[in-house]
């Protein structure tokens, strides 16, 4: 018998307090829904260590419970060196924490380091916008366009690693 491999993923941001947790909240309740929560290994973290161990941002998590995922037990932490090692993909919101994260990455480093929107075909944006400094529609808009390519990113990973 083959044994089905695990796969874990950790998604990125700046802060690890609004676009990252929010990845990571969206995607484990989708996984969850799939039956796959055994299966596909969740996390996020942030490039920088303002925010460290602190939940997401209020209106992070107020957007997100509207739409029926529950951030509150996230605690933000910076990207640590063995997450180059222990996790299969790891997921940047925008190009700035790309290339941080290419940057930071030694040889030992294992994982697949891409724009989480490069898994999302449907999406006409390639970066999800970072809403600190702007109202609630900015975290709406990165609640569409997360809800948008998680599927898609499952999907992916159903098909190529799972
Ligand atoms: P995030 O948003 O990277 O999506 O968590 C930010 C959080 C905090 C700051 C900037 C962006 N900050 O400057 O403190």
């Amino acid at each position: 018998m083959v044994e089905e491999r695990n796969i874990s993923v950790l998604f990125v941001c700046l802060g690890n307090i609004c676009r990252s947790p929010t990845a990571e909240g969206v995607f484990r309740k989708l996984v969850a829904d799939a039956g796959l929560a055994e299966k596909i290994h969740i996390d996020s973290a942030g490039t920088h260590a303002f925010h460290s161990s602190e939940p997401p941002d209020r209106r992070a998590q107020a957007a997100a419970l509207r739409r029926g995922f529950e951030l509150s037990d996230i605690r933000a932490r910076r990207v640590s060196a063995n997450d180059y090692e222990q996790f299969d993909f790891i997921l940047a919101m925008d190009g700035d924490n790309l290339a941080v994260l290419r940057e930071r990455a030694g040889e030992e480093c294992t994982a697949t380091i891409r724009l989480f929107l490069d898994f999302s075909e449907s999406s006409r944006e390639s970066e999800v916008p970072d809403p600190y400094y702007g109202g609630t529609a900015g975290f709406e808009r990165v609640l569409d366009i997360v809800e948008a390519a998680a599927g898609e990113l499952l999907r992916h990973i159903r098909e190529e690693r799972l």
